[in-house]
């Protein structure tokens, strides 16, 4: 197991990554003491995973579930709703906890219902795609899409951990996996010419989920994003590099209709503009604009 360490004005925590590191989840539920706790997942992940993610919590404290349609068209109001009345039904109270299990739209919506219920409970990210492990299960932003764009509700909330299982990506689909890489090459753009160098090596192995690139790929992602929203949680500065490829990449996902495209795809689709636009005479080279 790899630990990565996120440190945020009056909060941190840790990201435990690889093969079977669900089984820390007793472990965080015992650490955090909470009177209850709820797993919000989609009918896909939980069609898969939910019971044992529940036998794991069992034995911790009370555990109920909720299960949210598929999909990026569904993280609207109405998903978050479906949480928020599942909290009170259930009678979570301050000492409750959120665990988020599934890819980055689950993510999202189950991170800001804790962060709206009774002003702010506690959760965990269980992120079981590549794009959510390396990426959005990160950093504490969350929110929910509107009809006039993406992403534009949420907030900044923190998990009190991350449990990235690498083998949540056995089931994984093929399409989701290069969607995922695309934050991945994002990260090499921004912040690491060796890592981006690697990548390019390394490639065919990452998508053929060869083990120990995945543990040394998502490992070294995660490094890059805590440490960005480390240094500026609220994105300030530095962290609107993270949004690479993202304006172009919202752009697409809105124009074609949520879902059409992935949103790894698109942000991968956006790096192209975005890094012909930063190509200056002499500086970047047409060769590094070509490499993207
Ligand atoms: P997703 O959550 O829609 O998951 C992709 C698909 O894979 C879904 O159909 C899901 O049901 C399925 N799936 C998930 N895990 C699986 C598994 N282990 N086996 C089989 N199927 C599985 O998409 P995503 O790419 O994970 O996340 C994209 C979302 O994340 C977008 O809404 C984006 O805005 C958001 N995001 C947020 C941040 C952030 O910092 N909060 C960063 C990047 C992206
Ligand atoms: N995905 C952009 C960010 O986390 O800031």
């Amino acid at each position: 197991m790899k630990e990565v360490q996120v440190n945020v004005p009056g909060h941190s925590y840790t990201i435990k990554l690889g093969s079977g590191v669900i089984k820390e989840l007793p472990a965080e539920l015992k650490r955090l003491n909470p009177s209850s706790c709820l797993i919000a997942t989609n009918i896909t992940v939980g069609s898969l995973y939910l019971k044992k993610a529940t036998d794991l919590c069992n034995g911790m404290c009370r555990t109920e579930s909720v299960v949210l349609p598929d999909g990026e068209a569904y993280k609207d109001w109405g998903s978050v709703s479906a949480i928020l009345e599942k909290l009170a039904s259930m009678g979570a109270d301050r000492k409750s906890v959120v665990i988020a299990l599934g890819g980055g739209v689950v993510g999202d919506l189950a991170g800001f219902a804790a962060a709206i219920y009774m002003r702010g409970i506690r959760f965990i990210q269980v992120p079981t795609t590549l794009l959510a492990m390396v990426d959005s299960s990160v950093g504490g932003k969350t929110g929910m899409n509107m009809t006039a764009g993406k992403n534009l509700v949420g907030t900044f909330h923190q998990p009190e951990a991350v449990i990235a299982d690498s083998d949540f990506l056995r089931t994984l689909p093929e399409r989701e996996i290069g969607a995922g890489i695309a934050e991945i090459i994002k990260h090499g753009v921004l912040a690491d010419k060796d890592y981006f160098e690697e990548l390019e090596r390394d490639m065919e192995k990452l998508r053929a989920l060869d083990p120990e690139t995945v543990a040394e790929v998502v490992g070294r992602s995660c490094e890059i994003k805590a440490g960005v929203v480390s240094r500026d949680e609220k994105e300030k500065g530095e962290r609107a590099k993270l949004n690479l490829g993202h304006t172009f990449g919202h752009a697409i996902e809105k124009l074609t209709g949520y879902g059409t495209w992935l949103h790894g795809e698109a942000v991968g689709r956006g790096l192209l503009p975005a890094a012909g636009l930063s190509r200056r005479p002499g500086d970047p080279t047409d060769a590094g604009v070509s490499r993207v």
